[in-house]
């Protein structure tokens, strides 16, 4: 089959990495970069470390208002997918390169393929979540990462082409697991970041959801890693750019306990993950990597797509959204100071964690379907 697959995003080019080489060894592929991340550190950096091939099309998109966003993309797309004619458009996750891809495809009538189908978080104030359901209802088939997306779509009504395959970036993280799971890792990445890190003794933190950009928010999740973290166990915050612009306009300083870093690169932010004490998170993708590597994770969101990775981790993922109390609680639980380093060793002698064989199940589903 010959297919054009859109990307724009840090996820997205971690999620073709997945999936891409196997996709090729069955499929014609045109790889087209929306462009939506630009800085070195969103989306540079992964071409080279996740071996992604240079795109066929790079749009240029950049960031912006959504309608001026996701207008430039169907603009710039629409010729390329005229010109290609391809069998499929295919489209990972929910951002705005997802809805573009899917629209300009579905309107041409060309199939749409979507990766990461039926997550619902049942908030239409997200702008993840419109994405989600306008690119779900115009595909053709619908790669659902877990039982509760399949039964999201059918819901809505949508049956027909639906398959469980799994999630694409757990098979990214098996292929790199024997990468990460060493401590001496945390030497090279301490040295490069200026801070001496230990297992076990250190938080992690990732936040960038535009529900956590605005000034209130931004104030109260700054609070409660200020009082989660301090200069003996600091919280190490890989900031998105979107998230640090945010702060900067508000004029928020974040505590000294707080080690402010760039974004990171994917092994080094699995690294980091992994010999935490503990996660704290708003993003898709590192909850779900937090679940597999089995550290614990809270959720700084009000509610998560993700509801098996947070039913079956045994209480160690917890949904805190916004509540300060609540997350320095759950912290004491579940990651007290005194014995986070023994059980982030106890980690590193035992990870296992297999490849969910979501690359495979995407590239045989379109190739049954091949004209
Ligand atoms: C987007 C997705 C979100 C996804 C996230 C992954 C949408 C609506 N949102 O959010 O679902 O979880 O990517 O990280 O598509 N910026 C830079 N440099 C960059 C990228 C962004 O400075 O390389 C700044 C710009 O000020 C930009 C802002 O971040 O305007 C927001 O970027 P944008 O791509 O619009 O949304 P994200 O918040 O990254
Ligand atoms: N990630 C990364 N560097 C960072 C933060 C995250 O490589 O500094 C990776 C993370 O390990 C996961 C993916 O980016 O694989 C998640 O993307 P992001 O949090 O940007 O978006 P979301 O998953 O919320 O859509």
């Amino acid at each position: 089959m010959r297919i054009v697959s859109v990307v724009g995003t840090r996820p997205q080019l971690i999620k073709a990495a997945a999936l891409m080489p196997v996709l090729r060894r069955r499929h014609q592929e045109v790889f087209v970069d929306t462009g939506q991340h630009y800085d070195e550190s969103m989306a540079g950096a992964f071409f080279a470390e996740l071996d992604l091939p240079r795109p066929d099309y790079s749009l240029g998109v950049g960031g912006g208002g959504h309608a001026e966003q996701t207008a430039k993309m169907l603009e710039r797309l629409e010729p390329i997918l005229l010109d290609e004619r391809p069998d499929a458009v295919l489209v990972y996750g929910d951002t705005n390169s997802t809805l573009a891809g899917a629209l300009t495809a579905a309107k041409l009538g060309i199939p749409v393929a979507h990766v990461e189908a039926g997550l619902r978080s049942f908030d239409r104030r997200m702008p993840e979540e419109i994405n989600r359901v306008v690119a779900d209802h115009l595909s053709r088939w619908l790669f659902a990462p877990t039982p509760t997306a399949v039964a999201n779509l059918a819901t809505e009504g949508i049956v027909q082409g639906v398959l469980m395959v799994g999630d694409l970036m757990q098979d990214l993280a098996a292929r790199v697991a024997a990468d990460v799971r060493d401590p001496a890792v945390l030497g090279p990445i301490g040295k490069r970041l200026g801070m001496r890190l230990t297992s076990g003794g250190y938080l992690f933190a990732t936040i960038h959801r535009a529900e956590n950009r605005n000034p209130a928010a931004l104030r109260s999740w700054a609070a409660t890693l200020a009082a989660a973290g301090s200069l003996d166990r600091p919280v190490v915050l890989a900031l998105h750019p979107g998230t640090r612009a945010a702060l900067e306009r508000e004029g928020i300083t974040l505590a000294d306990g707080v080690a402010v870093v760039e974004p990171q690169g994917y092994r080094t932010t699995l690294s980091l993950q992994f010999h935490a004490a503990a996660v704290l998170t708003d993003s898709g993708g590192v909850q779900r990597e937090a679940a597999w590597l089995g550290v614990p994770c809270l959720i700084l969101r009000d509610r998560t797509e993700w509801v098996e990775a947070v039913a079956e981790s045994g209480g160690r993922m917890v949904v805190v959204g916004l509540d300060g109390a609540k997350t320095l609680g759950e912290l004491a639980r579940l990651a007290p100071a005194d014995t986070s380093p023994a059980l982030a060793a106890e980690r590193a002698r035992t990870l296992r964690l297999a490849p969910a064989g979501a690359a495979a199940a995407v590239a045989a589903a379109l190739e049954a379907a091949a004209p």
